[in-house]
Parts: C-alpha cells; structure tokens; sequence
C-alpha cells in the first residue's frame, strides 16, 4: 500500500453534484462501457452474476448496470461513508433489492473478507485517483474474482505519467487547495502486471466519446471535448488529456 494514501480528496470538499447527477445521466463513458462489457462477453443481459464495484462513490455506476444487467448482484464499496449511507438510502427508496453499498478500504485488510465471492470486479473513474495502482490492483486480484474490468486514464505505451493537481482558490493564496492524481498508466505494463498474477487474458480500448462536451466559463478541472479533423473528439480537463480507456483481465 502506498504510506498512508491522503485521504482529504474523498473526504472533504466533495463534489456531490458529481455524484448526484450520474443518477439522472449517466456518464457516456458508464454507458459505452457497458456496452463494451457486453460486446467482450464479460456479461449478458441475461447475466446472473455477483459484481463488486469498488470506489463507487454513492453507487451510480452500479445503479445504472442493474438496468442494464438485472439480474445480477451488486456491491459497491467506498471509504466515504456519508457516500454509502445515501447512496443505500437511494437503493431503498428506489426499491432496489440487488444494489447495495458498503463502506471498506480497499487498503485495509478487512477487504480479505469479500474474497471468493465475487465473479467480477468493477472500478469507474477511481484507479487514476489514486496514488499508483500497483497496490490497488494487488488488493483487487487478492479477492480472486474471474475478472476485473476498469475505467481509467491509460496511455498505449511504455509510459506512467504521475499526475497531481492541485486546485487553487487564488494565484497568492495556498490555503484550501484541493489536490487530487489524475494518474496516466502504461498499458503494456498494466497488462503484464495482471499477466504476472494470474490475469493471462487482458483486452482494451480507448473511449471515444461520441457526443461534444461544451468548454466550461472557468478554466478548472471539468471535462469538454474538442474536435479533432479526422472527426474523433479529445477529452480535456484543465491542463490534463484525459486518455480514457477501459480495460479488461479474466484469468480464462
Ligand atoms: C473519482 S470517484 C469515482 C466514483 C464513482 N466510481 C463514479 O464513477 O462516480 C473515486 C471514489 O473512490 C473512493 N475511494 C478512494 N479511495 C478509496 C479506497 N482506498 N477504498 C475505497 N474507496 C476509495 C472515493 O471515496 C470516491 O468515491
């Protein structure tokens, strides 16, 4: 595990709309992922699996697969607690049975306890916010799911880019700055890295968003697109290309 992995990104200052507003619509890159879940063979429609969600805020992300995949179970887990009481809450008034959340670390051994009993592992939007994914991914394989599938930023070379920002209030004031990864790992050596574990099978593919983000009036860490000639979009967030990719490790 990292030292001690800072923990006032997830604690305090949080962005609740970001959270909130996935319920309503969510992300294209949830969406797509899905779809490419679906396109690989990692779930069905018809799946009746057991996934756990890690880092799953308040549980959007596994709010919109029990649409997609009714008929499996979910657990998200998330080291914000205030997070997991209402995004349980939501579950209940929705009335949702096979959607609940949970809180863990995924640093801390008691994760141990979710071992063997999940056929897949999913993680949106959390692996390049946290300080390295060696450990990360470790903790994740140590629960032997068949497979573990991600959302991230990851670049299709031999190149890890550690990223910090830090989000200040004015040009001469360095109190309440927000500072959060916005990691970029290698591909190559993510792969070799589940390869090394056990992981043989290892698939992905960038994200191309497929609808235009507007720039924001700020200049602050949001996300907007920008049209290349060739038509694709790149993604931008502050001064970060965001180089979405999903990926994919199953043992067979
Ligand atoms: C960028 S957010 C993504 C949330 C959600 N997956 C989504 O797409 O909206 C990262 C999430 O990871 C959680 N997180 C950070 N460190 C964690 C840890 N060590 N164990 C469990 N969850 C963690 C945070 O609380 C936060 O909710």
């Amino acid at each position: 595990m990292p030292a001690s992995q800072r923990l006032d990104e997830w604690k305090n200052n949080l962005n609740i709309d970001y959270f909130d507003r996935q319920f309503v619509t969510p992300y294209r890159s949830t969406v797509k992922f899905c779809e490419w879940l679906e396109d690989i063979g990692a779930m069905e429609k018809k799946s009746a699996m057991n996934i756990l969600d890690i880092g799953t805020g308040k549980g959007s992300n596994i709010y919109y697969m029990n649409q997609q995949f009714p008929f499996c179970n979910f657990l998200g887990l998330d080291i914000n607690d205030e997070l997991v009481m209402q995004g349980n809450a939501f579950m209940t008034e929705q009335g949702i049975t096979n959607c609940k959340l949970e809180y863990a670390d995924l640093y801390s051994a008691d994760l141990q306890k979710y071992k063997d009993a999940y056929n897949g592992i999913v993680s949106y939007q959390t692996l390049s916010w946290l300080p390295e994914y060696e450990t990360a991914l470790k903790n994740m394989i140590a629960l032997n799911p068949d497979w573990i599938a991600l959302t991230s930023l990851f670049y299709d070379g031999l190149i890890d880019c550690k990223i910090e920002i830090k989000e200040f209030q004015n040009a001469d004031d360095d109190l309440n700055v927000r500072a959060s990864f916005y990691n970029i790992y290698s591909l190559p050596r993510i792969e070799k890295y589940f390869q090394n574990n056990g992981y043989k099978i290892f698939k992905f593919t960038p994200f191309e968003i497929d609808i235009d983000l507007p720039k924001p009036e700020h200049n602050n860490m949001q996300t907007y697109t920008q049209k290349m000639m060739d038509g694709s979009r790149l993604q931008i967030s502050g001064p970060v290309l965001m180089n979405w990719h999903f990926i994919y490790a199953a043992k067979e």
